[in-house]
């Protein structure tokens, strides 16, 4: 079966289809045969540096969907030839692979194969960062970063399903404004000075809830644009920033509160909560009617080119690898 892979860190030009022996499923996992593959940006940062890497060669690729081709010794619950979606640590971007059975979903009748890649961690992410991790109450103000990208249209919509009373964004250029405005947002903030922006949107007041995938300068703005007893969840550092630190004093004073979130870091340590936020959140899709653009579909041989889109922040919604 083929598979991407790399041997050192680079650019696109790193990544290489090799062919590999078909895996097999061990205790508790399952064969899939991949119909679709997401690219995501941790994708990219671990081609690029490293980010999760802990040998070479490494084979990129956090979630698939397609068709359970067997189970190993113990699975209870899923069935070959049955549609699902999984979350994976890696070797996603391949013709099969092997999942943890803990960490595979079955797809939702409501959803073909290629909305499940496209929406399943997206989905889990939002819907974890609003509710699990920001306790997101009716009438908050949200402030949501990469508001044209994967995690940034659905949670755009997911935030407004929740009742919040204003939805802000953040892009970084102009042209996606518009585009992201379609996806649940009441208002999208265009640059690196959107703490100011959402202060005056608000007034002076501030947002409730902040969800920054950014790091560095954008983590402090992001606290910066909280209103008294704010929540901000870090879930990334797209900008390779420096670890960031804050302290009684940068928080006592509004009462604000910070958080992280992490899905890969769910799937890792409790995967019984990860499948019951997953479950729970592919439902809230299903009742809100919430939908993922896929904007790009690529096969194997140009799963460069997908992640030099993602990082060139000119691309919107999600991308997928087409496998079958
Ligand atoms: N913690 C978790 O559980 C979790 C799960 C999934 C994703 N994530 C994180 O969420 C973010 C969105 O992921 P995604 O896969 O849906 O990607 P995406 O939003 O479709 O694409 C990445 C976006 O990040 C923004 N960005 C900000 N700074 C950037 C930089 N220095 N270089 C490149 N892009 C930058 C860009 O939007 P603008 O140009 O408009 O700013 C770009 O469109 C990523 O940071 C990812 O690591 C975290």
């Amino acid at each position: 079966m083929r598979a991407v892979t790399f041997e050192e860190l680079g650019g696109p030009e790193v990544l290489q289809v090799v062919d590999l022996p078909e895996p097999q499923p061990g205790p508790g996992e399952v064969a899939i045969e991949v119909s679709w593959a997401g690219v995501n940006f941790a994708d990219a940062k671990a081609r690029s540096v490293g980010y999760r890497v802990d040998a070479f060669p490494f084979h990129p690729g956090l979630e698939v969907s397609g068709t359970v081709r067997a189970l190993g010794e113990g699975v209870t619950g899923l069935s070959v030839g049955q549609h699902v979606f999984a979350m994976l640590n890696g070797k996603g971007y391949a013709e099969t692979v092997v999942a943890r059975a803990a960490t595979t979903f079955a797809v939702p009748e409501a959803l073909d194969l290629r909305d499940a890649a496209a929406l399943g961690t997206v989905l889990a992410t939002g819907y974890g960062m609003l509710h699990d991790v920001g306790r997101v109450r009716e009438g908050d103000t949200v402030l949501i970063q990469g508001a044209a990208g994967g995690v940034g249209t659905v949670t755009g919509q997911l935030a407004r399903a929740a009742g919040a009373g204003r939805v802000l964004g953040v892009v970084s250029r102009p042209e996606k404004a518009a585009y992201a405005k379609e996806f649940g947002y009441d208002e999208i903030l265009v640059g690196e000075d959107f703490d100011e922006q959402a202060l005056r949107a608000t007034d002076g007041r501030g947002v409730d809830l902040a969800l920054d995938p950014v790091g560095g300068e954008s983590w402090r703005r992001s606290v910066a644009a909280l209103a008294r007893f704010g929540r901000a969840i870090c879930f990334g550092n797209a900008s390779d920033a420096d670890a960031w630190s804050i302290g009684m004093a940068d928080l006592a004073v509004r009462g604000l509160s910070v958080s992280g979130f992490s899905i890969l870091g769910l799937a890792a340590t409790d995967p019984a909560r990860l499948r019951v936020l997953t479950e729970t959140a592919f439902r809230e899709a299903e009742r809100a009617g919430i939908t993922i653009p896929v904007t790009g579909e690529f096969p194997l041989e140009r799963a460069g080119e997908a992640q030099t889109l993602l990082e060139s922040r000119t691309s919107t919604g999600k991308l997928l690898l087409k496998l079958r």
